[in-house]
């Protein structure tokens, strides 16, 4: 582990009561450890603005699988990306429903595309792209 510096923050009483407040909610024993994740966070923002960055992420689909052609579509396309897509899992959430988790990695902007292009297509409806880091940068 890097050397651990500490730093003085001035803040506004009552902002830093709200502050605590909310990370007592969250589950943070304390600031410091909040802080940090306010700070990754803005870090791993970061990295996916530049789009040539290396980046992980997950990609959740909601879709009915008895739409004609919708299975294949959405199987076709993650054959297109699959040097994207890490892994996938499929779950059936009732009769129709069907839930798609899709772990990816790869540059940014490349990743941002395959996830527009599964979320637009038409019967999908609901569609996710959530953004994280390959933690690589982050300590
Ligand atoms: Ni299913």
């Amino acid at each position: 582990m890097a050397d651990l510096v500490r730093f003085g923050v001035s803040i506004n009483e009552d902002l830093l009561h709200k502050f605590d407040n909310l990370i007592v909610h969250k589950g943070y024993n304390n600031r410091s450890e909040a802080i940090r994740d306010l700070i990754r966070n803005q870090l791993v923002e970061f990295e996916w603005e530049n789009e040539n960055e290396e980046v992980a992420g997950t990609i959740t689909l909601i879709y009915n699988h008895h739409v004609r052609g919708l299975s294949d579509l959405l199987v076709e396309l993650q054959h297109d990306f699959y040097e994207l897509i890490l892994s996938t899992m499929h779950m059936h959430l009732d009769h129709y429903n069907c839930l798609e988790v899709l772990a990816v990695k790869g540059i940014a902007k490349d990743v941002r595309r395959l996830a527009e292009r599964l979320i637009s297509v038409k019967g999908v409806k609901h569609g996710r792209l959530t953004i994280t880091s390959t933690g690589k940068n982050l300590t």
